[in-house]
């Protein structure tokens, strides 16, 4: 059991990052407060929590927002560890398979306290809801961007990726070159990448920002000189020692006082315009829910004139609209239209999440390319993630209708699901779907076991 000692660094106001910081809302100054930053403008705080500036446009959503995946996850792993224990039971003691599971039983309950524990800043347990409330209100992790979607990228970024991440700092440091002045790193993750450019390319100021919380206070503990050991599960395991694997994650060594961290929406960067001489954007462009065109705008926002904006990692769009799934040709030449010089651009193979304890790992093609910027981009609107009625919560939700059909058939659903009591067959439910007109016994069955086998399936 670990126990939920974090330590609780209070906010020293960092001048530097202060006067680059902006309110996520009205780009308006905010007004340093002890644990906290102001937007008079706004009349909104954003807390700092454990020394990081939490700074989206509806603080107090958002935070909940992520209590609530926290909540989901937690419960998800209390579940795996229910079913390993039960597993257990019935393995032939002594036998690999019980070995496996025993490792599994104990690592996912031990991994639950030390994410609790590494998390405890965000005050978690202040959302009592079970499961089945949250799944029914659909606030499940999204399969794209959870408080889990790149855990495993901290245990290459800080403890076994010395190959890869030195093989992508180094093709980022030759492609910046002398680099000066302020850096800002959009999506830093697990935040090696940053960590190692700071120490190497020498900027007076490097800013780390991330949308999961989970990461940068990670990150944070890390490079401030704290060891902390996690939880590897890795995708296929080489052995069943390698099922789970408690790793001790490090930082070569602590980082000075002019590297910060910001949680942040990279759509709604808060800070000022021209503040930055070097945007860097790994592994981030094509992963966002936005035109990419409309995101080259945005970066050309926070440089100088004559800043540089580094681009690099995959560039696999994948948009609904599919006149958005750019080539590199198209990607470049978009850069170009939003106030960019032409970029010069460079492609390497380099290793990708080889974990030694799996058989899982790649190799990717990375494309980088940095561009100075020549003159300001059109202005875009900001960056909206979701109507106001669902993140404020005080306006009407409208009756769209997509809303109505779901609606109706939720009321089908639930229809089935009252029918179940353990004696009826699926012919009997069908029949009673046809007394109460909603289909005929026929049409039912089918509809009926599709339902059923969906339902089995979750
Ligand atoms: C593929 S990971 C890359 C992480 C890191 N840059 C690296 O090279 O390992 C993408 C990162 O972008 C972050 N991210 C995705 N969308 C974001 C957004 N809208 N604002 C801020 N961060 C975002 C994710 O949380 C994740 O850490």
């Amino acid at each position: 059991m670990v126990t939920a000692a974090v330590c609780r660094f209070s906010y020293n106001p960092a001048t530097m990052l202060d006067s680059l910081l902006a309110c996520p809302r009205c780009d308006g100054t905010l007004t340093p407060r002890p644990d906290a930053l102001a937007c008079p403008g706004c009349r909104v705080t954003f807390p700092v929590i454990d020394g990081l500036p939490f700074l989206f446009a509806e603080p107090t959503a958002t935070l909940g927002e992520w209590k609530a995946r926290w909540h989901m996850e937690t419960q998800r792993l209390s579940d795996d560890a229910k079913r390993y224990a039960q597993a257990l039971g019935q393995a032939a003691p002594d036998g690999p398979t019980h070995r496996r599971l025993a490792l599994l039983a104990r690592a996912s309950t031990d991994h639950a306290d030390r994410l609790r524990a590494l998390l405890a800043p965000l005050e978690l347990d202040t959302l009592q809801a079970g499961h089945a409330s949250y799944l029914a209100l659909r606030t499940r992790l999204p399969t794209s961007q959870g408080l889990n979607t790149y855990y495993s990228n901290v245990h290459r970024d800080w403890c076994w990726g010395d190959k890869e991440n030195t093989a992508s700092a180094d093709i980022v440091a030759a492609a910046l070159g002398a680099v000066t002045g302020r850096m800002l790193v959009l999506g830093s993750g697990g935040s090696r990448l940053a960590y190692d450019l700071h120490r190497r390319c020498r900027p007076d100021t490097t800013v780390a920002l991330d949308f999961n919380p989970l990461l940068l206070l990670l990150a944070r503990r890390l490079t401030r000189g704290e060891p902390v050991e996690l939880w590897e599960f890795p995708p296929a395991p080489k052995s069943i020692d390698d099922c789970a694997v408690l790793r001790t994650l490090t930082a070569p060594e602590p980082v000075d006082e002019n590297f910060h961290f910001v949680v942040a929406d990279a759509l709604r960067a808060p800070f000022q315009p021209n503040s930055f001489d070097t945007v860097i954007t790994p592994w981030i462009s094509d992963i966002l829910p936005e035109d990419f065109a409309v995101f080259c705008a945005r970066v050309n926002r926070l440089l100088r004139p004559g800043g540089r904006w580094l681009n690099f990692g995959s560039l696999a769009f994948d948009r609904p609209d599919p006149a958005q799934n750019y080539s590199l040709e198209e990607t470049l030449q978009l850069v170009e239209q939003q106030g960019f010089a032409a970029p010069t651009v460079h492609e390497n193979s380099i290793p990708y999440m080889c974990s030694p304890a799996s058989r899982h790992g790649r190799r990717e093609i990375v494309v980088t390319f940095v561009a100075a910027k020549r003159a300001d981009a059109e202005p875009v609107p900001r960056h909206v993630a979701l109507p106001d009625w669902v993140v404020k919560g005080t306006e009407p939700v409208p009756l769209q209708p997509s809303f109505q059909m779901q609606a109706m058939s939720t009321r089908i659903h639930a229809f089935v699901m009252a029918m179940i009591d353990g004696q009826r067959s699926i012919a009997d439910m069908a029949k009673l779907m046809e007394e109460q007109r909603l289909m005929t016994a026929d049409e039912a069955i089918p509809v009926i076991r599709s339902f059923l086998i969906r339902m089995l399936e979750s």
